[in-house]
């Protein structure tokens, strides 16, 4: 069988660039239904877009090959997309949008772009052999109990990252990129909770606190979780795309910087009252009394100087962490790297060295922040390799 483009993954990137490759299209992808981590993503929900999307939110040894199509697919053209399909939506913080039903919208969505284009999809298939003679790419699929031979003027490898191998990650991407001759710069799991080999947080499992959370590379304003297992919770999600093994992070349990004023002031008015009383009223209990043994003084808040109380708020400002490790591609949301953008278009996404080969979506070194800035790649990505086609 002869298309102008095979693309392989049904995920995000791959339906949105059928939806624009014109017909002559074939999609295959191994699952048994097409974009599944859309349909799981945001709760069920899926965080689509975010207002605020821009190169700045996004990780890649390249930081300035993800503006080209950034820039020319945008999350208002996303937007459009969603309201031509009458998908009610609303943004929950921090310009995250999400739909008001359920993610199986967006799907639909995608589905009936690439209907209307004409694209072909095939599920349950599986990539058995591929090459290319220099004009066209040769793949042999298996399909349906049988082996299908595909001629293809144009490949689009679109099967995403590393992250949960439960639901089908493979790492087909990075051994295409290999075949090809194209780098794949080192890959590790990002968007993941960290963990602490000695489960020191279990007792306060599931308490959360607004925090900054910062390492030298980066700095979060958002929720923090703990958990059996250690950190989670946005912010630390956030984080963890910048942290690497050995590192410290730091919590900063006061961003705003109101902690001490309002400890001097209860002093005044209140100078009764425990310092753990009063931190109680701006922090969790259960954290309070967890911080308590190692950072709070006896007494009431009378008794304690300016400097004592400093040194408290100092403590709860800084407090140096050291994960021991992260959960991994078992519950990270997206793969950190991927193939290296040095050979790639960025206007296009097309191989330097390969015509007709191009690599979009997660299974490239562009990675976004938590907040639906990972679709909007996809959608980027998909979109500047569809109409390149
Ligand atoms: P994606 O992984 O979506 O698609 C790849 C496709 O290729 C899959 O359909 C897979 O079956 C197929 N495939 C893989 N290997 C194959 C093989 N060997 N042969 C055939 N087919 C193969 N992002 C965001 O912006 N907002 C959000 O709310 C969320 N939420 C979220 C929740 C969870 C739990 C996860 C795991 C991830 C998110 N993300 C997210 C991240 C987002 O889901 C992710 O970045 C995009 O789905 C990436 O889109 P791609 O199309 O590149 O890959």
């Amino acid at each position: 069988m002869k298309v102008k483009t095979l693309i392989l993954g049904a995920g995000a990137a791959g339906m949105m660039c059928a939806a624009h490759a014109g017909p002559d299209t074939l999609v295959i992808d191994h699952a048994k239904a097409p974009g599944e981590k859309i349909r799981i993503s945001g709760g069920g929900r899926c965080n689509f877009t975010n207002l605020h999307a821009g190169p700045d939110n996004f990780l890649s040894d390249n930081p300035h090959f993800c503006k080209s199509a950034l820039k020319r697919y945008t999350q208002w053209d996303f937007l459009d997309l969603v309201a031509r399909h009458r998908i009610a939506w609303h943004e929950k913080t921090l310009g995250q949008l999400f739909c008001d039903g359920k993610s199986l919208q967006i799907i639909d969505m995608l589905r009936a772009e690439m209907d209307r284009a004409g694209a072909l999809l095939w599920l349950r298939s599986a990539l058995a052999d591929l090459s290319h003679d220099g004009s066209a790419f040769h793949a042999q699929i298996d399909h349906e109990g049988s082996r299908v031979m595909i001629e293809a003027r144009n490949l689009v490898v679109a099967t995403g990252g590393k992250s949960i191998p439960k639901m089908g990650a493979t790492r087909l991407a990075y051994d295409i990129a290999a075949q090809f001759g194209h780098q794949v710069t080192d890959t590790r799991p990002a968007l993941v909770p960290l963990t602490f080999s000695d489960q020191r947080f279990a007792a306060i499992s599931g308490v959360a606190a607004p925090a900054r959370v910062s390492n030298a590379r980066g700095s979060f304003d958002e929720a923090v979780l703990f958990t059996h297992r250690g950190l989670s919770g946005p912010a630390i999600l956030q984080i963890s795309s910048y942290w690497r093994e050995g590192e410290e992070i730091v919590i900063d349990l006061d961003p705003e910087a109101r902690l001490l004023n309002d400890l001097r002031m209860q002093r005044q008015t209140s100078g009764r009252r425990s310092v753990a009383n009063e931190l109680a009223r701006h922090l969790p209990t259960r954290l309070v009394d967890h911080i308590a043994p190692e950072v709070l003084p006896k007494g009431n808040l009378a008794d304690h100087s300016d400097m004592v109380l400093s040194g408290i708020v100092d403590h709860l400002r800084h407090w140096r962490l050291k994960p021991t490790g992260s959960e991994g591609y078992r519950t990270a949301e997206v793969t950190l790297g991927g193939v290296a953008t040095d050979g790639l278009s960025s206007r296009t996404m097309m191989s330097e060295t390969v015509p007709g080969l191009y690599f979009i979506g997660e299974a490239v070194d562009v990675t976004g922040w938590l907040g639906g800035y990972n679709f909007q790649w996809a959608w980027s990505s998909g979109w500047a390799a569809g109409t390149a086609i």
